[in-house]
C-alpha cells in the first residue's frame, strides 16, 4: 500500500518536472539541442529574406486625434519616407468625432472599424457588431474621411523632394493585408514598429519613467503570475517614452513598415541632413501646410477674408473657452465641466455652454478677466497702445459715439466697414479682430463674458456675424465633387478647417 503510495507520489513529481520544463525552457529560450537537419530546416526558413535594393519598399501609420496631430503624423510619415526612400501609403484624414491615441492594436482596431462602405452595411441592417460598438450608427454622419490630396498641396512636396505617396482610399487593410498593395502580403514583408506602444521597438529616452520596479521573487506561485499573467493586465494609458533612433530606422529591411501612432517627431527620429532641414523649414511655412485646396472652401474662406479688409488686414483671436473654464475652476464651482482631452464636439460644445450658464457671477467675472489677460498676453505691443489711444476723427468715431449698441445684422455691418476703413486709412495699427472660439460665441451676445472685450476692442466680429451677413453661407461645400454623402454636414464639419485658412491670412505677429 505505501508502495503504491510512494509510487504515486514519484510518478507525479516527475510530471511537475516535465510540465515544469516546458513551460520554462521556451519562456527561457533555451531551445532544446536540435539535430543538425533541424538546424539546417531553421536556417533555410529564417534566412532573412535578400532584399532587392531596387524593389519599392513602403511605410503608413495609423491615423488620430485632430486636424493638428493627423497633420504632425503626415509630416513625420514625409520625414521618415525622405531617409529612408520609401513610398508613403497615405491614410485618409478623419474629420470630426475623432478617437485619440491608444496602443497599437487599437488604433489598428479604430482605422478598420471607420471603413464607411461596412458600417453603413451592418447600420442599415440593424446589426450590432464589434465595428458599430467602435462607431456608433447614430454617430456615422457626424464625421468622414476625405484624401490628403484633395485638402493639401501633396504634388509639390512630391515633386520637390522626390517623396513618393500613394494614398489609401479604398479598403482599411494594412501591414499583410494592405489594400494599397491588394492584400496578400508574405508576413515576413511587414515590420511592425510602434515605439509609443512596444517597448522592444524603441530605446530608452526618459529611464525613470520606464523603468518598472522588480518584483522580488519569493515563491513558486509569485513566478508564475509574474510570468504568465503579467501580460494580460495593464494597458497602455499613455505612450511610452521610447525613441526609433535613425540607424534602428535604417536597419529596417521589411517591404512595409506599419507605425502605430506617428504623432510625435521626437520619438522617431530622422538625420539632420541639409535635404531633411530644408524639407522640415519647409513644412513650417510653405508646404503641406494649410488646407487649401478644397476649392469651395477656398471660395469660402476668401470671401470672408474680403469682408475683413482683404489679407494681412485683420488679426484672428483664438480663444479655447473650454481651457479657460478648466483654468479658472477654483473653488469647486466649475467642477461637472467635463473638459475632454481634444474631443469638441458640436454636441459636447452645446453642454459647455450650458454649464457655462451654471457658472455664478464670480467664476463669469473670473473667466471674463481671463479672457482679456490671454488677448492682451497675444497681441502685439503695438496694436494694443493703438486699440488704447483715442479714436481719431471717423466714420467709426462716429458710429461709437452714438452710444447705440449695434447689435442688429446691418448696423453690425456699418461697424465693420467703419473698422475696416479706419484699419486702412487712419490707424493701420488698430487692430480688427475675427474671433474663433471652440463653443461658437459671438462676443457681442455675451456681455458678460465678452464686455470688457469689446469695450477695449469694438472691431471684434465672428462667424455669427458672416453667417447673418450671408458671406458665410450654410451650403458653401456645394458643387464639390469630393464632398457628395448627403447626409453628412460639411459645412459644419469642415468649420476648423475654415478657420485655419482664414487665420492663415490674418496679421503675423
Ligand atoms: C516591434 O515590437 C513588436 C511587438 O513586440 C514586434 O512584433 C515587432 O517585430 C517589433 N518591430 C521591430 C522592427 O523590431
Ligand atoms: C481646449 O482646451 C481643452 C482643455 O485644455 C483641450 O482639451 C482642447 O483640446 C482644446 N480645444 C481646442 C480646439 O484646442
Amino acid at each position: 500500500m505505501i508502495r503504491i503510495q510512494r509510487l504515486i507520489y514519484y510518478i507525479c513529481i516527475l510530471l511537475f518536472f516535465v510540465f515544469i520544463s516546458f513551460i520554462i525552457l521556451p519562456n527561457l529560450k533555451v531551445s532544446p539541442p536540435s539535430s543538425p537537419l533541424d538546424l539546417d530546416e531553421q536556417v533555410t526558413s529564417f534566412k532573412p529574406k535578400t532584399s532587392n535594393p531596387n524593389e519599392e519598399k513602403y511605410l503608413s501609420w495609423f491615423p488620430h486625434s485632430d486636424f493638428p496631430e493627423q497633420q504632425e503624423a503626415f509630416r513625420n510619415g514625409l520625414r521618415l519616407a525622405l531617409e529612408t526612400k520609401r513610398t508613403i501609403i497615405a491614410p485618409m484624414l478623419r474629420i470630426n468625432k475623432i478617437y485619440p491615441w491608444m496602443p497599437f492594436e487599437d488604433l489598428a482596431k479604430r482605422y478598420e472599424a471607420q471603413d464607411k462602405v461596412q458600417l453603413s452595411k451592418a447600420c442599415e441592417a440593424g446589426i450590432k457588431n464589434w465595428q458599430t460598438e467602435l462607431e456608433p450608427c447614430e454617430t456615422i454622419h457626424d464625421w468622414f474621411e476625405i484624401p490628403w490630396s484633395s485638402i493639401m498641396d501633396l504634388e509639390s512636396i512630391k515633386k520637390d523632394y522626390g517623396i513618393r505617396i500613394i494614398e489609401r482610399t479604398t479598403g482599411y487593410g494594412w501591414g499583410v493585408h494592405e489594400s494599397a498593395l491588394g492584400g496578400n502580403i508574405d508576413p515576413s514583408d511587414v515590420a511592425i514598429v510602434d515605439v509609443m506602444t512596444y517597448q522592444e521597438n524603441g530605446t530608452n529616452w526618459e529611464r525613470i519613467d520606464t523603468e518598472k520596479p522588480i518584483v522580488k521573487q519569493s515563491s513558486f506561485s509569485n513566478w508564475i503570475q509574474s510570468n504568465f499573467l503579467a501580460k494580460q493586465q495593464e494597458k497602455l494609458t499613455e505612450p511610452l517614452k521610447y525613441v526609433l533612433t535613425e540607424d534602428k530606422l535604417m536597419e529596417i529591411d521589411a517591404k512595409i513598415i506599419q507605425f502605430g501612432a506617428l504623432s510625435s517627431a521626437a520619438r522617431y527620429a530622422t538625420t539632420t541632413s541639409e535635404i531633411q532641414l530644408d524639407l522640415r523649414k519647409a513644412m513650417m511655412k510653405t508646404r503641406f501646410n494649410v488646407p487649401d485646396q478644397l476649392t469651395q472652401l477656398t471660395k469660402q474662406a476668401n470671401a470672408i477674408v474680403s469682408a475683413l479688409g482683404g489679407k494681412f488686414q485683420y488679426s484672428t483671436l483664438i480663444l479655447n473657452l473650454s481651457k479657460l473654464v478648466a483654468l479658472d475652476a477654483r473653488a469647486g464651482t466649475m467642477q461637472n465641466l467635463a473638459v475632454d482631452g481634444g474631443n469638441i464636439s458640436p454636441v459636447k460644445s452645446s453642454t459647455h455652454v450650458t454649464s457655462m450658464e451654471d457658472l455664478n457671477d464670480n467664476s463669469k467675472k473670473e473667466l471674463m478677466e481671463a479672457v482679456v489677460l490671454e488677448i492682451f498676453g497675444d497681441i502685439p505691443i503695438n496694436q494694443a497702445i493703438s486699440a488704447a489711444m483715442p479714436i481719431k476723427p471717423s466714420k467709426l468715431a462716429d458710429l461709437l459715439d452714438t452710444g447705440r449698441s449695434l447689435t442688429n445684422p446691418q448696423e453690425r455691418r456699418q461697424l465693420l466697414e467703419a473698422c475696416v476703413d479706419y484699419h486702412k486709412k487712419i490707424e493701420t495699427k488698430y487692430p480688427v479682430y475675427y474671433l474663433m472660439n471652440d463653443m461658437d460665441i459671438a462676443a457681442e451676445t455675451r456681455p458678460d463674458i465678452f464686455g470688457p472685450l469689446i469695450e477695449m476692442f469694438p472691431c471684434v466680429f465672428s462667424t455669427a456675424d458672416m453667417k447673418k451677413w450671408n458671406i458665410q453661407t450654410e451650403n458653401w461645400a456645394e458643387g464639390q465633387a469630393e464632398l457628395n454623402d448627403p447626409n453628412v454636414d460639411y459645412e459644419k464639419l469642415l468649420q476648423p478647417l475654415l478657420d485655419i485658412l482664414i487665420a492663415g491670412k490674418g496679421i503675423k505677429k
